[in-house]
């Protein structure tokens, strides 16, 4: 059976430890695991723009052995001229996996549909599950602990990494509240969801629309940008809108006093969060952003040990 990384519940909670519990260690030593040493080859293929998604794969590609081949999708045959099913029959023969950032999750779910080798959520319109290992990896290293800890999400709460951390943050047992207005609420299917899962780890989902009251006594506050990729057209009304939901030092001073503040990057300063909290104290963006290259490491070796083609 082939193990795939499409949404963040496609692990159980023992899983997501497991390979939490394994980024921990690959990040204490890059070098000590090699299951792409061949060298074995993986697919990074992206329908979007990215800086640490490109990085930290092609990194995490060499650390582990293997040779990274980062596709373009302007330069190849898929979604113009070739299916995904087809381009995953291609690929399948010649690589160890195979990473995609996309548009729609449907598509990655048909590229992983009777797919030999594991597929890798890189980015969706509906979920950045990788994003949230990440995430996940570095409260865990701050804090010590995920379960029973308090994560607030504010903005654009439609958005994939507000969808990732009800999935994610649910299946870590945290009590996961997103703050955003109605109209950018999270897709009502994937709130039932993390709600499934919270009531089989402790954890909780809470829905809000007044900021202050999300935040009030988070462990946790993340935000993301407003105008999310695919987005662009919609920039003038969403500013608008979600300028309430900005996260400043008032806001942050809600929080627990030793709250930490997330954002998955590209951030926009003046808008979904000040120059002040993603710079001051309590930020820990560039642990995170480090911690995607050693959390997807720790998948990449998860998925290919429960590889049994
Ligand atoms: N956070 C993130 O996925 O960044 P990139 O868009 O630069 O890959
Ligand atoms: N929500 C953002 C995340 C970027 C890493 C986007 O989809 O553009």
């Amino acid at each position: 059976m082939t193990r795939h990384f499409l949404r963040d519940d496609d692990l159980s909670q023992d899983e997501q430890t497991a390979i939490l519990d394994l980024a921990v260690e690959l990040k204490k030593d890059r070098f000590a695991v090699r299951p792409l040493a061949g060298p074995q080859t993986v697919a990074v293929i992206f329908d979007k723009s990215s800086t640490r998604t490109r990085v930290s794969f092609a990194v995490g590609i060499a650390d582990l052995g293997g040779v990274p081949l980062i596709i373009s999708t302007a330069s190849s045959q898929l979604g113009g001229k070739e299916t995904a099913t087809d381009t995953a029959r291609v690929l399948e023969r010649q690589v160890a996996a195979i990473a995609w950032r996309t548009y729609g999750q449907a598509g990655l779910e048909e590229m992983a549909l009777g797919t030999t080798v594991p597929v890798i959520n890189a980015l969706t319109d509906d979920f950045h599950p990788c994003q949230l290992l990440a995430d996940l990896l570095t409260i865990r290293e701050h804090r010590g602990r995920l379960a029973g800890m308090t994560v607030t999400f504010l903005g654009d709460g439609a958005c994939n990494m507000a969808q990732s951390y009800l999935l994610a943050g649910a299946t870590a047992g945290m009590h996961v509240r997103i703050a955003s207005p109605t109209n950018y609420s999270p897709a009502a299917v994937v709130v039932a969801d993390a709600e499934a899962i919270a009531a089989r780890t402790g954890g909780s989902i809470e829905l809000f629309t007044d900021p202050a009251d999300a935040v009030g006594g988070s462990d946790v506050v993340v935000t993301d940008t407003w105008v999310s990729m695919g987005k662009e057209k919609e920039k003038a009304q969403r500013l608008t809108t979600l300028d309430s939901y900005q996260v400043d030092a008032e806001l942050m001073a809600l929080a627990k006093p030793d709250a930490l503040f997330l954002h998955c990057l590209p951030a926009d300063r003046g808008f979904e969060v000040t120059a002040e909290v993603i710079d001051g104290p309590q930020s820990v963006v560039w642990d995170e952003a480090e911690n995607r290259l050693h959390a997807q490491k720790a998948l990449m070796v998860w998925l290919l040990d429960h590889n049994t083609p």
